[in-house]
């Protein structure tokens, strides 16, 4: 069973924190499960960014995004190579190590 590192975050996950996911699962199903509450302003529905996370490592073992998923990221705030938009990214086998961002684009455009 694949691992998630969730690195420290100061809202959702103080210390950080290793958690169990079932292939299959998006990152956030994984992580609402163990109490890490990443934003999900749309419902997961790829419809924001409130939920993008950045995968430190273990990228490749993810499913490739799609066109969709793609267009939402250029918008979250903080982008990086290895972005994704937690509810749409999909474990694979391999452990994974995510970082969630220090802000979303809505804290920015409430001027944080
Ligand atoms: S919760 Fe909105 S795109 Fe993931």
């Amino acid at each position: 069973m694949p691992q998630i590192i969730f690195l420290p975050h100061a809202e959702h996950c103080p210390e950080g924190a290793v958690v169990d996911a079932q292939p299959g699962e998006t990152i956030i199903a994984a992580a609402k499960r163990n109490d890490i509450d990443i934003e999900h302003a749309c419902e997961m529905s790829c419809a924001c960014t409130t939920c993008h996370v950045i995968v430190r490592e273990g990228f490749q073992s993810l499913e490739a995004s799609d066109e969709l998923e793609d267009d939402m990221l250029d918008k979250a705030w903080g982008l990086e190579p290895n972005s994704r938009l937690s509810c749409q990214a999909v474990v694979g086998d391999k452990d994974l190590t995510v970082e969630i961002p220090k802000y979303t684009i809505n804290q920015v455009s409430e001027g944080h």
